[in-house]
């Protein structure tokens, strides 16, 4: 059985790196120490060494797992995205992880409501798996600027989740923000037990938050504040968070994240 704790930084090479959707991009590469330990919401620090002058490694959130295979689904932003994205079979890159907490459902859910913003949805597919084969009924709700830029609606849709749609320009789906579908279902539905589990731009996670303290339903944020470190060290990624107690406190993405009770965050 292998350590669940135990942390690795190794090489690795790129077996694919596709463009899968407009702007997004997902990589492929060999790494069994981590495909054998991550668990849903953790994440891997990579360093983009080749030829890049990088000095930075970037957070991605592991998306699959196939054996000792793991891919990661990132978004073009930036310097680290874009030499990412020109990384062909072969190439090398240096993996740190698993990294960070994991996104809780030891009280079973009925239903799950995974809502992803963006690239956010990438943070929620093994979440959607480990839920899949814990016999959870699971619902995803999409959302995306356009038909262009929509992820992982047939992944999820292939482990047998019921998926639905909302784009901002109305060129698939409901025409208007993923939350808009959220408020939705919670109007329409009468859940038993449902819980909220989101990711995404920071103006959609407020909106959910609001959602979740409105309608009392459990929920758990996957945070994806910038990182320098993501070993605890630099605190560069903290946010604020409310005490049980009383007060707050700063705590860190990296390490006592990335996955935060929705009621806790103070925005
Ligand atoms: C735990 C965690 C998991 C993540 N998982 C994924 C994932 O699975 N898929 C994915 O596409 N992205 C993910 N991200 C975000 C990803 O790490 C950033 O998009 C990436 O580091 C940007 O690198 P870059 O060099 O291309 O951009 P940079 O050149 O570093 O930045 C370009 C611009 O984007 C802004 N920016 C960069 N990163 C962030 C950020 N995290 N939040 C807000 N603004 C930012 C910068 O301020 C700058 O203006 C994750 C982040 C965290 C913390
Ligand atoms: S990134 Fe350095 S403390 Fe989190």
């Amino acid at each position: 059985m292998p350590n669940p704790t135990q942390k690795f930084d190794l090489p690795t090479e790129v077996i694919s790196n596709e463009l899968i959707a407009e702007n997004h991009y997902l990589l492929r590469c060999s790494c069994p120490e981590v495909a054998a330990r991550a668990l849903p919401g953790q994440f891997i620090h990579v360093l983009i060494s080749q030829g890049s002058g990088l000095l930075l490694r970037r957070p991605f959130t592991v998306y699959t797992i196939d054996d000792d295979q793991i891919t990661m689904l990132y978004q073009l932003i930036g310097e680290g995205t874009n030499v990412l994205s020109g990384l062909k079979f072969g190439d090398s890159i240096r993996v740190l992880g698993p990294l960070g907490n994991t996104f809780d459902f030891s009280v079973t859910p009925n239903p799950a409501i995974i809502v992803g913003g963006g690239a956010g949805i990438a943070s929620l597919m093994l979440l959607a798996t480990a839920l899949r084969d814990a016999d959870v009924h699971t619902l995803a709700l999409v959302g995306s600027m356009n038909q262009a830029r929509l992820l992982s609606v047939k992944d999820l849709q292939a482990i047998g989740v019921d998926t639905h749609i909302a784009t901002d320009d109305g060129s698939v789906g409901h025409h208007g923000f993923v939350t808009e579908l959220l408020t939705h279902l919670l109007q329409t539905h009468d859940l038993q037990n449902p819980v909220i589990y989101a990711c995404g731009p920071d103006g959609m996670l407020r909106t959910v938050t609001k959602i979740a303290l409105d309608s009392g339903i459990p929920t758990q944020l996957a945070m994806e504040n910038r990182m320098g470190c993501a070993l605890g060290v630099c605190l560069g990624c903290v946010c604020k968070v409310q005490l049980s107690e009383g007060g707050f406190e700063y705590q860190r993405v990296c390490t006592e994240g990335p996955v935060f009770n929705a009621e806790d965050i103070i925005w």
